[in-house]
Parts: structure tokens; C-alpha cells; sequence
């Protein structure tokens, strides 16, 4: 066994090890097809070899134990606190906004901006927050988390946005933002909301102190006037954005 348990690969390893802590679990958890696309593998567990390898148990189809229990009518609040894995920039930004002087719409796009980034995927990740968002917020603030995408690589010298250095730090001198940024960026200069969207880039901190704390309770009453929380409880209500919540509650589900 220690013969055969050194011969493993590195990855083999994790592997097992993985498996064995599916074991020790209750229901079946498959990996949904983008979690292993995230690490290089273009690959799935069919239904039946998971059954085969689970004898006597069934398929998830409900909340994952492992991850923290979500109220059985989450709020947006709740998703900040049990799936988002990290709200510091968030709040950050959104408290510089409102030391700014901001109305509230530029408040809350800000502690918007990122929620994909922070509890989803990072691509496209403006547009993401933004259909996550639609159903709840004013046009203005969903409109900007999602235009935020774009206008982050193109400065305005009239509010005193420059391109971000750390973006030279991350994505080399030489990254230009694809044509569909570049096109979207065109748009959105001459929409009526171009501003609002420009402020989240005014507001994104992009060397933020880590250290400083800002607690989400402090925006508890401009997300209660701005955001509308679903009495089901988000993501079982039923519009088109509350299949995204309700798979952040529950990732694992097997369908
Ligand atoms: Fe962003
Ligand atoms: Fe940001």
C-alpha cells in the first residue's frame, strides 16, 4: 500500500484523495464539467461510473454539506457572508464612492462591481455580475457593473482615470483589450449612464489596503433601498437571473 501510495503522482494523489473525501460524504458530488476545465481537463464523470464507485448512494441534488449553510431564504446579505470569497474590494470600493459624495446607485454598483469575480468566475466577469443583478437593481446599476468591463481599460482624462498599473503588472505593456471590448467600450461612451459606469472605475481600488476593514452591515440600508430581494428568497424566485443564485447555493447539484 506505502509502495503503491508513493508511485502515485502528484496528481494521482490528489485524486485519491479527493475521492475518498466523497466517500466519506452522504450523496454522490460530481464536478460540474468548468471546474475541471479550470484545472487543464476537458472531462466529466458520466452518471453511471459515479453510481459504480458510490455504491448505495444517491446523487446530490440539494445544498452541499461542505460548504456553509445558506438560509432557506437567502438574501443577498447571506450570499455576501456564505459564497462570496472575498468582499473586501467590494466594500472598499463602495465606501470610497460614498466618502466621494456618490448617490446611491454609484454606491451600490460599486459593491456590486465584482460579485462575479469574487463568488463566480472571473471572464467576462462584468457582464456575469451584471445578469446576476438585472432582475433586482435600476437600470443604471446594472447597466454600469456590466459597461465596467470595458471602460476599465480605456482612461477619461475629465475624471482623472488613467489605465491601471497593476493591469501592466498583470497583463504585460504589451495587452491590447479584444475588439469586443474595444467595441463595447464605443458604445458605452455615449450611453446616458456612461458615467455611473465611469465612477466604478474611479472607485475600483486597485492596491487597496488590505488591512482595512469595512463591514458590509454599513450598507445594509442602501442595499435594502436599492436592491429588490425577492420574498422567495434569491434564487427561488423565478426570473432569468435566479438559476445563477441558486447554483451559487447550491454548485454541486448533479442537474
Ligand atoms: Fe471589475
Ligand atoms: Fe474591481
Amino acid at each position: 500500500m506505502q509502495a503503491q501510495a508513493e508511485a502515485m503522482t502528484l496528481s494521482e494523489r490528489a485524486d485519491a484523495l479527493e475521492e475518498h473525501m466523497m466517500h466519506e460524504l452522504e450523496h454522490i458530488v460530481a464536478r460540474s464539467v468548468l471546474f475541471n476545465l479550470a484545472e487543464g481537463k476537458v472531462e466529466a464523470d458520466s452518471g453511471p461510473a459515479l453510481m459504480a464507485r458510490n455504491p448505495g448512494k444517491y446523487m446530490l441534488m440539494g445544498e452541499d454539506p461542505r460548504l456553509p449553510k445558506m438560509p432557506e431564504k437567502p438574501t443577498l446579505m447571506d450570499y455576501f457572508r456564505c459564497r462570496f470569497a472575498s468582499t473586501s474590494h467590494l466594500l472598499q470600493s463602495a465606501t470610497h464612492a460614498l466618502k466621494g459624495g456618490h448617490d446611491e446607485k454609484v454606491v451600490l454598483a460599486c459593491l456590486l462591481h465584482d460579485i462575479a469575480v469574487a463568488s463566480f468566475i472571473r471572464c467576462d466577469h462584468g457582464y456575469w455580475g451584471a445578469q446576476m443583478i438585472e432582475p433586482y437593481v435600476d437600470e443604471e446599476v446594472s447597466w454600469s457593473v456590466r459597461a465596467h468591463q470595458a471602460l476599465r481599460f480605456f482612461p477619461d482624462e475629465s475624471v482623472g482615470y488613467e489605465y491601471p498599473e497593476m493591469y501592466v503588472k498583470y497583463f504585460g505593456p504589451d495587452y491590447q483589450p479584444e475588439p469586443y471590448i474595444v467595441e463595447a467600450y464605443k458604445q458605452a461612451r455615449n450611453h446616458r449612464h456612461y458615467m455611473t459606469a465611469r465612477m466604478i472605475t474611479v472607485n475600483d481600488i486597485y492596491s487597496f489596503d488590505p488591512n482595512a476593514k469595512v463591514e458590509l452591515e454599513e450598507f445594509t440600508d442602501i442595499i435594502g433601498r436599492n436592491f429588490r430581494q425577492p420574498k422567495e428568497g434569491l434564487g427561488w424566485d423565478n426570473t432569468p437571473a435566479s438559476h445563477m443564485w441558486r447554483t451559487l447555493n447550491w454548485p454541486t447539484r448533479f442537474l
